[in-house]
């Protein structure tokens, strides 16, 4: 592993188009019924870690990324991918706390929704709870979280 650097990434930028692929491919997959740009199309804010030129992460905070347009409208962290040869270096947590610090700005609650379990137990160490049980657009179970930055008892977090 390189150098490892977390940038910002405009909508506009050519590299938001890569950061929607690299969601769509290791994480939504083809077949998906959405596709990864048009929810990306729409981010607040959109942050990659490069090694080097190449976007090994990516992540984002959306008001669009209910899985089932429930809570559409509030900020949900979202689209959090790391490329298999550099996970478990930390890198989502990096994206994490970018996402995080960003989100907890608008002192509003946050939502993030998720069926990875290594990301649930994460959420859950951070003082997330779960809210709601759904189904994800393929018919999927995925777990909705929620953590309230406002709220003072959930201001010791790890970030
Ligand atoms: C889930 C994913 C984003 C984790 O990225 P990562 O960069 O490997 O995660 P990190 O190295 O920052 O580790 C974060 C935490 O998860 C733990 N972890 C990471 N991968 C793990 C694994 N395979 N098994 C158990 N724990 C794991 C780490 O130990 C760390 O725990 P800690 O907070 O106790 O230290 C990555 O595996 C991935 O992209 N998966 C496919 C896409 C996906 O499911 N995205 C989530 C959509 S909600």
């Amino acid at each position: 592993m390189g150098t490892i650097k977390i940038k910002e990434i405009k909508v506009k930028s050519p590299l938001a188009k890569k950061c929607a692929g690299i969601i769509q491919e290791y994480s939504w997959g083809d077949n998906y019924p959405v596709k990864a740009w048009s929810e990306l199309k729409c981010a607040r804010y959109i942050i990659a870690v490069f090694d080097r030129k190449k976007i090994v992460g990516c992540s984002s905070v959306t008001r669009i990324a209910s899985p089932d347009k429930i809570d559409n409208g509030k900020l949900w962290l979202a689209n959090a991918i790391v490329l298999p040869n550099y996970r478990k270096k930390g890198i989502f947590k990096l994206l994490y706390n970018k996402q995080f610090k960003y989100a907890e700005k608008y002192n509003e609650p946050i939502f993030s929704c998720t069926s990875n379990p290594v990301i649930e137990k994460f959420l859950l160490k951070n003082r997330w709870v779960l809210y709601r049980i759904t189904k994800d657009e393929s018919g999927e179970m995925c777990k909705v979280f929620i953590i309230n930055p406002t709220q003072k008892h959930l201001k010791k977090t790890h970030h």
